[in-house]
């Protein structure tokens, strides 16, 4: 397993953030997500300078569906990162832990009069517009507010980028923005400018997720940047801004070989400058919505390990005290992770075990014939990149409570989110 961040071995045991796993499974349990700080704070750091954000210009806007408790906002905020937030909960949970709120930028295919009506009065800085029917309930709940509400537009650029494959295709199947260069494009356009309280300001796109290759960025810039001009020229409406999205890959296995973040937003403000002036027309204002990037190695999972159960000649079955609930990537998308035994990193006998969770279903496999220590029950399994769409997208499944959530930096330990308690699962039932 490679060390992340503040991870180091001391008397073989994991620590990070300074603190002993053994002492964070003492004090809060397991399964237990740990936020090491300091890794978010210096990556937020690395997009806030690479991305000229000091400058005043260029905005890192970090995508909350990733993991957003309230205290993930203060951090981001502390930073000088802006947030992407997509449904009227994110939203609520930023107002609530004091997020500047026009610093946010609200997303989603299908908002809903109730979060438009929200977002509005909260006063979110910009909308990122998906269809004609949100154009009309913006301009709708603005005008009964007397506000003019700044938009961009969501755009499907034909890039479509995973991992290290990308491709460009003229054909556009998505449930997501407005093709480009097509007619209904230019029809929302049109319908925008009519809009009294509506200003478009900016247009949006977002390629994929999980993307190593920097190529499919500077092929959007260019696409980004000529629609820009052509709306300039077409419509009379000056795009200053240019969201390129999400999807900086991270590492999760020895598999993955990510692009720092440094490395990524100085290809693309370089790239961007570089077209620009080819295009003859000004660098706009670039935004990025780093989410994975941001929080996904900077959190790991503890478990004890339960149940041990070997099928001869088969497969060696850990049991630990979590699994699909906390983590439903390997489930839903074959997602690989590395693990350790956090309370004996250093042992030199080794086997290879399937690590399984405790759901009543035989697809809560967490890892496959994954080589570790020579396990034992009761020992601390650690999984490490589980920062980003790990707590997020958590469930109650088996009426499994949520775990608990700590951030640890150097030697402290602070709760993000307590552990659910059987009586708040019931909380909502009659
Ligand atoms: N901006 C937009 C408009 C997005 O749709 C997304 C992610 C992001 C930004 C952030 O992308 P990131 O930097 O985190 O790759 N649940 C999946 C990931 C889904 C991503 C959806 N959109 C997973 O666990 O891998």
């Amino acid at each position: 397993m490679k060390l992340l961040g503040t991870m180091e071995v001391r008397d073989n045991e994991l620590y990070i953030g300074g603190v002993a796993s053994t002492e964070l499974v003492k004090n809060y349990g397991t399964p237990l997500y740990v936020i090491d700080e300091k890794l978010v704070r210096n990556t937020c750091k690395s997009y806030y300078d690479a991305f000229k954000v000091k400058e005043g210009k260029n905005r890192v806007a970090y995508a909350g569906k990733a993991f957003l408790p309230m205290e993930m906002c203060r951090i981001i905020n502390e930073e000088g990162l802006c947030l992407d937030v997509v449904s009227g909960g994110e939203l609520f949970t930023a107002y609530k832990a004091g997020f500047p709120l026009e610093k946010v930028f609200f997303h989603g295919n299908n908002k809903s009069h109730e979060e438009i009506k929200l977002g509005i009065n909260l006063g979110v800085g910009t909308f990122v517009v998906d269809n004609l029917y949100e154009i009309e309930l913006i301009d709708k709940y603005a005008k009964e507010k007397n506000v003019v509400q700044n938009i961009y537009f969501r755009i499907t650029p034909g890039i479509e980028a995973h991992t290290h494959d990308y491709i460009q295709t003229g054909q556009i199947d998505s449930k997501f923005g407005f093709t480009i260069d097509s007619e209904a494009l230019d029809f929302a356009i049109k319908t925008a400018k009519e809009k009294e309280n509506i200003k478009l300001i900016g247009i949006h796109a977002h390629i994929g997720s999980q993307i190593f290759d920097i190529e499919p960025y500077g092929d959007l810039v260019r696409l980004m940047f000529t629609l820009a001009k052509r709306i300039r020229d077409e419509f009379d409406i000056d795009i200053t801004d240019v969201d390129l999205g999400g999807g900086i890959g991270v590492y999760y296995t020895d598999e993955d070989e990510p692009k720092s973040a440094q490395q990524f937003c100085e290809t693309i403000v370089n790239k961007a400058e570089e077209i620009a002036k080819e295009l003859r027309m000004e660098v706009p204002r670039l935004v990025i919505e780093p989410g994975r990037s941001v929080i996904g190695n900077a959190g790991s999972t503890l478990y004890t390990i339960g149940a041990i159960k070997s099928v001869l000649d088969i497969r060696k079955y850990v049991s630990i005290d979590g699994g699909m609930t906390d983590n439903i990537r390997p489930a839903l998308y074959n997602a690989a992770y590395e693990c350790a035994l956090a309370n004996r990193m250093n042992d030199e006998e080794k086997e290879v075990v399937t690590v399984a969770g405790k759901c009543c279903e035989s697809g809560d496999i967490l890892l496959k014939d994954v080589e570790i220590n020579k396990v034992n029950s009761g020992d601390i399994l650690v999984v490490p990149t589980t920062g980003a769409y790990g707590y997020s997208m958590s469930n109650n499944y088996n009426k499994t409570p949520k775990a608990a959530v700590v951030s640890v930096m150097d030697g402290n330990t602070k709760v993000m989110c307590r552990r659910q308690s059987y009586e708040e699962l019931i909380q909502l039932e009659n």
